[in-house]
């Protein structure tokens, strides 16, 4: 009989599957790979010598499935053996999940006010010349908050901006008008930290230049945003007041968010809040970028984003929001 002939094709498969599935070892296995699919097993000499179709397809097949035994064999074998200690069903460690401070938190809510009223982000420089941050914005050299008492010089020519208005001088630069922008950021002022003032703070800066623009338009503004931030509905009130960049400036109040107006701890008694400064761009800003105020008006305002934070939150701290401590900040 010849070589071929003498497989039982059946019977070799049982056995090999035998030995291969009961091999305990990485040796072991590769012991049975070799005696069954090895270059001189019965199996490899039979195939090369195989002449009649049928049985070669016969004998191929059974290689196929022997060595995709001897592979799946070798992937149990190197599985790690199961942890009898192992408890699938037991909780687990829970991983603490992070927030975003509430300052981020508070800024990212105004700038989506201010995209939904159809303004444009806009960012300026924290590092920003005297030009910029005093002369365009109509503030004369012998103005207190050029003081370096008041104000952090880099040089003789460049601040810590004390404010976010020198964002309006830019932004009129960039665009022709009209012009309806939000500036928000860091400011600096050489303030003594305490529990109401940090040397470190944000604003937000409005700036609308458009034509017949008026204070009702301001108010209506500030309106629309205090009742956006705060929720409710919030009353604005404006005070006369001075600033170098607006005529007429204001300064503005909110009605008090906790006690509706009646008088609490929050707003100390008075139903009101104060929130910043605003008012008409002044003419001498407007012609510093070559808009002509006969053809444009704006108004713009600043207020500190700290301050709306705090009476989000009802903090009673400012110097909180700087200390990160864990425990303050895994409350929002
Ligand atoms: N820049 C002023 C400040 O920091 C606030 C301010 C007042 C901004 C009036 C304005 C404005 O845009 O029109 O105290």
């Amino acid at each position: 009989m010849d070589r071929v002939a003498a497989v039982d094709v059946d019977a070799l498969e049982r056995d090999a599957l035998a030995a291969i599935g009961g091999a305990g070892s990485a040796d072991e296995l590769d012991e049975a790979r070799v005696r069954y699919l090895g270059r001189k097993s019965e199996l490899k000499l039979a195939l090369r010598e195989v002449r009649e179709r049928e049985r070669g397809m016969a004998l191929n097949a059974l290689r196929e499935k022997l060595e995709q035994a001897v592979a799946a064999r070798e992937a149990e074998l190197r599985r790690p053996r199961e942890d009898p200690t192992f408890d699938p069903t037991l909780p687990g460690t829970p991983i603490p999940r992070g927030s975003l401070h509430p300052l981020t938190q508070a800024r990212r809510r105004i700038e989506d006010i201010f995209v939904g009223m159809g303004y444009e982000i806009f960012d300026g420089r924290e590092v920003d010349s005297v030009y910029y941050n005093f002369e365009a914005l109509n503030t004369p050299e012998a103005h207190p908050s050029r003081d370096p008492q008041d104000t952090f010089y880099v040089n003789a020519r460049a601040v810590l901006r004390t404010h976010t208005s020198p964002s309006q001088i830019r932004a009129m630069e960039r665009h022709g008008p009209p012009v309806y922008v939000a500036s928000l950021g860091r400011v600096y002022r050489r303030d003594t930290l305490d529990a109401t003032h940090t040397p470190i703070f944000h604003q937000v800066e409005a700036l609308a230049v458009d034509r017949d623009i008026t204070l009702a338009d301001l108010k209506g503004t500030m309106q629309e945003f205090a009742t956006a931030v705060f929720g409710g509905q919030r009353e604005v009130r404006m005070r006369t007041s001075y600033f170098p960049f607006t005529e007429p400036s204001v300064e503005f109040d909110l009605s008090c968010y906790l006690c509706d107006g009646a008088g609490c701890s929050v707003c100390k008694q008075s139903g009101w809040i104060e929130m910043g400064g605003a008012g008409q761009v002044d003419p001498n800003v407007l012609e510093e970028v070559g808009y002509d105020p006969a053809a444009w008006q704006g108004f713009a305002w600043g207020l500190g984003i700290d301050r709306i934070a705090f009476n989000l939150h009802g903090m009673p701290d400012l110097r909180l929001f700087w200390e990160n401590d864990i425990r303050f900040l895994g409350q929002f």
